[in-house]
């Protein structure tokens, strides 16, 4: 049985059962948690910020959104941002991440116009940090292009990798002199699929088989021509480094005995975690399996116009080494076997042609896609060292669900961090991975995208019935905090 199943209601909040040789962390070990601002800024049309994606997408009326909510207030952290200073301290979080709201600073997208509150708000955020003593994680884009930009055709636009450098580039020169640690995109992937395939996720686009891969192309040559313009005008005198944030699923064949199965996971991890990884880690170009894959499925539809997986061009900056260190989210896991998905159709689960199914053994937290599979961690690590070449791993999202009436004594999720911390310490000491961080998702309950408020994730629960916003400490919160200073305190006495 998961050892999370199996927790019972222990009095003592900081019930950490570990074996402490075993679970030694490096001193400059990254302790963190994550937001992102859309959900959780609040202020969508305050002191002059323009309208992102999201903004639109949840005032349409029929989006998708649960019981239309809307990221308009949500933890309000744009006024209540000494709140979370305070949970974050409480935590004792050595770092934390978050993003900038693109149209917050550019209310059209475009650096000609500056928004001076903006920059107020968040030069705020990093000094007090920083003041505390918390180092800050930035990133640039989760998933809130604004809406000036979607106007002129979004990610979908080949002009946007231009766009999307000069925002950059206004945020380095900028917050750079004090943020070391970047990441240009959220979860490519997500935006892709979620946000052009199935057009649940803004801007609700629905073009199966054709926008993912565009929107997926023009994110990478975005983020290639960031890291260039970093590496270029400021590492030397910033001495920062700069990634992307790749989610992936850890999978394995349903039937290890299976060629099918095996062939099916290869392709499950190659449109995954490989369609953002290897063009950055391993040749500048897609995995060549899902090249493949994508041409046959093409022929078969009769698609004449050339791939619809496009080309990198030669002429542009290469993607190759173009991440400092891998950021990884990690979530969940799967059991695969080849598809069966009707051939005649168009989409990227077609091109995949490779099925995911929860082992009936994985208990699901929350939301259905969440199984909850911490050894899946530690494997996907490996993975990640072995396929990429060693690179230095942060983990930047990883977290654990309640839906239904909310538990304060959420025990089951209390487990679970202290399974994954567990699991992160076995790829550390056993495996060999160099990894340098752990990043809770999340530092606060917030709008869950289309589940709105209905999925907490939070290490503090946020009660967003009352205009205060009141913030408390989930049983999971004092945990992670005790956690954290237990290991801190190792390494201390160990240096
Ligand atoms: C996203 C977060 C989201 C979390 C939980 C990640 O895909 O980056 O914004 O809240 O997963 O669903």
């Amino acid at each position: 049985m998961n050892a999370t199943a199996n927790r019972t209601n222990s009095p003592e909040w900081n019930c950490i059962h570990t074996n402490d040789s075993a679970t030694m962390f490096p001193t400059n070990f990254a302790w963190g948690a994550a937001t992102s601002a859309y959900q959780i800024e609040g202020g969508w049309d305050v002191d002059d910020k323009g309208p992102s994606i999201w903004d639109t997408f949840c005032h349409e009326g029929g989006r998708l959104v649960f019981e239309g909510q809307s990221g308009d207030v949500t933890c309000n952290s744009y006024e209540l941002w000494e709140e979370d200073l305070r949970c974050i301290r409480q935590l004792g979080l050595t770092h934390y991440r978050l993003s900038l709201s693109w149209s917050r600073l550019l209310p059209e997208g475009i650096t000609q116009h500056v928004n001076q509150k903006g920059l107020r708000y968040y030069n705020k955020v990093i000094n007090d940090l920083l003041a505390s003593d918390v180092l800050p994680m930035v990133t640039l884009y989760h998933f809130d292009l604004p809406q000036a930009l979607q106007d002129q055709g979004g990610w979908k636009s080949p002009e946007i990798a231009a766009i999307f450098d000069s925002y950059a580039r206004f945020c380095f020169e900028t917050f750079g002199d004090r943020v070391k640690l970047w990441i240009t995109l959220n979860e490519p992937y997500v935006c892709a699929k979620l946000g052009h395939e199935d057009g649940i996720f803004a801007p609700g686009v629905k073009e199966p088989g054709m926008a993912a891969y565009l929107v997926g192309h023009n994110m990478l040559r975005g983020h290639a021509r960031a890291w260039h313009s970093y590496n270029v005008l400021y590492r030397a005198k910033q001495g920062g480094s700069v990634s992307l944030a790749i989610n992936s699923d850890w999978a394995e064949p349903l039937d290890p005995a299976s060629p099918d199965d095996t062939a099916a996971t290869e392709r499950y991890l190659a449109f995954t975690l490989g369609w953002f990884a290897w063009p950055l880690f391993v040749t500048g170009d897609y995995p060549e399996v899902m090249r493949s894959s994508i041409e046959v499925r093409s022929k078969e539809l009769g698609y004449q116009e050339g791939s619809r997986l496009p080309r990198f061009s030669k002429d542009e900056p290469s993607l190759l080494g173009t991440a400092d260190f891998f950021a990884l989210n990690y979530y969940t896991s799967r059991r695969v076997k080849q598809g069966e998905c009707c051939p005649g159709v168009l989409g990227l689960k077609s091109d995949q042609d490779a099925e995911g199914v929860v082992d009936p053994s994985w208990p699901v937290c929350g939301v259905s896609w969440l199984a909850v599979v911490p050894d899946g961690l530690r494997k996907l690590l490996k993975y990640v060292k072995d396929t990429f070449n060693n690179p230095a791993v942060y983990i930047t999202e990883n977290g654990f669900s309640q839906v239904g009436p909310v538990d304060m004594e959420d025990v089951q999720r209390c487990g679970f961090y202290h399974d994954i911390i567990q699991e992160v310490a076995r790829a550390l000491r056993e495996d060999g991975v160099d990894v340098r961080g752990y990043f809770a998702w999340s530092l606060l309950d917030n709008f869950e995208w289309a589940d709105g408020f209905s999925v907490r994730f939070g290490l503090f629960h946020v009660d967003f019935s009352r205009p205060e916003r009141p913030r408390t400490a989930y049983r999971s919160g004092r945990e992670y905090a005790g956690i954290i200073s237990k290991y801190r305190s190792q390494t201390m006495v160990n240096t």
